[in-house]
């Protein structure tokens, strides 16, 4: 007989996933690696033993670090300074922001050369290393859980014939999500997402033209890239022709780091799951010297101002521009800097090395929150409600912002142009203008009324596909169709054909009656007449 309370546990048990599973990651870089790592913990809280899966250059996953899950590291060519640098090029193309539009064109194709080189030495390094092939195979994983942003990690769910979620902020207008993920996008109202930053759902005729054409560049170089270099490269791994977008489009679920606090609404495909901010968390006291400093704000309150994982050091011309704005709002500033202290710095302007950003946002005496735009940092400003003056500098920021501004949540400037004083009326609008505040607090709140926490849900998917086996049940036939097919050519083509057919038909027969009658009508005069003239 089984006693009352360990029924009532067996009973736990099995509502659970009833068994720990074993998860293989494949994380991103950077921020990517830091919303990782959320998932990583809950999955390691829950009980699943976790193995980060990642490259000997990698310059952001702490992998000699000892942790509560384990990390495998393979050995690749690339010196982890190389990459580093190769990064570092990979950001610098997208802050030459004075750049002419057609040029951006051709950085995006820089940009995706840059990283390919970066893609297939890592691949490589997975996929001719036998003995790591061998573990990874031997330990059984449950499921692959990977960033884009790491090359052929689909390639890796197919080798170890396991399911693959993939978790994801977004691609070049929506490239890998469209193409590889089938995504319906509709250019007329979803605007083409990271490659704009005026753009929104609400577009006049010259900005639905704009639109259509980013998808239509973006789209060409996008599948120019993929065929000429990432396809070679799947075909020769894979020992048999294979485009990475077939591989991609294989992914059970694909977990959005965003929501419908921060996106316009647009159709989605069922094996979508959005679950931004995912990291965002309750705030923390914070320690004895910054909450002295905090409060010696007073009733004014403090801005906080980062630019993110990425951007160490800022020119000495612009730290001492935005430090001397710092020095004219009645506000104390918590500034993350790890550079020289810009000589303009006030006392009322402290800088850190490191920041509990989270903390901080959620401390009552925060009014404004002076960002970069990266998605992590404005999804705490969301989940907080604050404010936000934006100052975008690469890849996808200018576009958060614009939602943010959008919505009435932000004030966005430009870097390269910025003075103190656009600064300082920037913070004094977000600050002292009740509007953004309330608008930052509707945001807040569709955030925080859902069903089920952003993290709970990207924790329920991954569990969902073990204890299921995938999420195929999720997958729209759209995969299986060609290109003509999808758009339903062949059935116009055939539609056209019949209508076609019919109307020659129609206009032949017609044609013959009218000549059988004139035929038959004219003897007739003939005989009239003939009759007549009798
Ligand atoms: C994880 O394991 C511990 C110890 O065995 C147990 O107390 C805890 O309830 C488990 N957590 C979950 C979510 O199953
Ligand atoms: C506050 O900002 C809103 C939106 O930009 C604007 O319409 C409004 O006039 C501003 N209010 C004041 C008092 O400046």
């Amino acid at each position: 007989m089984i006693s009352g309370p360990l029924f009532v546990f067996l009973l736990l048990c099995g509502t659970d996933f009833g068994h720990a599973g074993r998860v293989l990651v494949m994380p991103g870089e950077f921020s990517h690696w830091h919303n990782m790592r959320t998932i990583i913990d809950a999955l390691v809280d829950r009980n699943h033993s976790v193995t980060v899966l990642t490259s000997s250059s990698s310059p952001s996953v702490p992998h000699t670090k000892k942790e509560k899950f384990t990390f495998n590291v393979f050995k690749v060519n690339t010196e982890k300074e190389q990459a580093k640098a190769m990064w570092d090029s990979f950001i610098n193309v997208w802050m030459i922001n004075t750049a002419p539009k057609y040029e951006k064109v051709f950085m995006f194709w820089r940009v995706m050369t840059d990283f390919m080189a970066v893609a297939s030495d890592i691949c490589y390094g997975m996929f001719h290393n036998p003995d790591l092939l061998r573990t990874l195979r031997e330990s059984h994983y449950d499921v692959l859980l990977s960033d884009p942003m790491m090359p052929c990690t689909d390639l890796m769910a197919q080798t170890l014939n396991i399911p693959h979620v993939l978790s994801l902020r977004f691609t070049f207008a929506y490239g890998f999500e469209r193409m590889c993920g089938q995504l319906p996008t509709t250019p007329s109202y979803v605007p083409a997402a990271g490659v704009t930053d005026h753009l929104t759902d609400n577009m006049n005729f010259m900005e639905r033209l704009e639109n259509m054409l980013l998808y239509i560049i973006h789209t060409a170089i996008f599948t120019l890239n993929t065929r000429i270099n990432f396809d070679a490269l799947y075909t020769e791994i894979n020992g048999k022709p294979t485009t990475m977008c077939e591989m991609m489009g294989k992914a059970d679920i694909w977990l959005i780091r965003t929501y419908w606090d921060f996106e316009y609404p647009r159709p989605l495909v069922p094996n979508f799951k959005f679950v931004g901010g995912l990291h965002c968390k309750p705030a923390k006291p914070l320690e004895k010297d910054l909450e002295e400093f905090v409060q010696s704000s007073g009733d004014h309150g403090i801005v906080v101002f980062s630019l993110g994982s990425m951007i160490d050091t800022l020119t000495m011309d612009r730290a001492n521009m935005i430090a001397s704005a710092f020095a004219q709002i009645p506000q104390k500033v918590v500034w993350r800097h790890s550079g020289k202290t810009p000589e303009t710095l006030s006392p009322n302007t402290k800088l850190y090395d490191w920041i509990p950003q989270n903390d901080l946002l959620g401390h009552p005496k925060t009014k404004a929150f002076f960002s970069h735009g990266g998605t992590n940092g404005l999804y705490e400003a969301v989940y907080h409600g604050v404010p936000m003056v934006g100052l975008p500098l690469f890849a996808d920021q200018p576009d958060n912002l614009n939602h943010m501004k959008s919505k009435g949540a932000a004030v966005v400037l430009d870097v390269n142009t910025m003075t103190s004083k656009d600064l300082v009326d920037a913070l004094n609008t977000v600050i002292y203008n009740t509007t953004y505040k309330e608008s930052m607090m509707k945001l807040s709140r569709i955030h925080h009324d859902q069903p089920m926490k952003p993290l709970d849900q990207a924790v329920f998917w991954i569990e969902f596909v073990m204890r299921n086996k995938g999420a195929k049940h999720l997958r729209v036939q759209a995969h299986e169709l060609t290109w003509y097919q999808y758009h339903l050519l062949d059935v116009m083509a055939f539609l056209l054909t019949i209508c076609t057919l019919s109307v020659f038909i129609f206009i032949k027969t017609c044609c013959f009656l009218y000549r059988k009658c004139i035929r038959r009508t004219v003897p007739d005069h003939r005989a009239k007449n003939k009759n007549k003239k009798e």
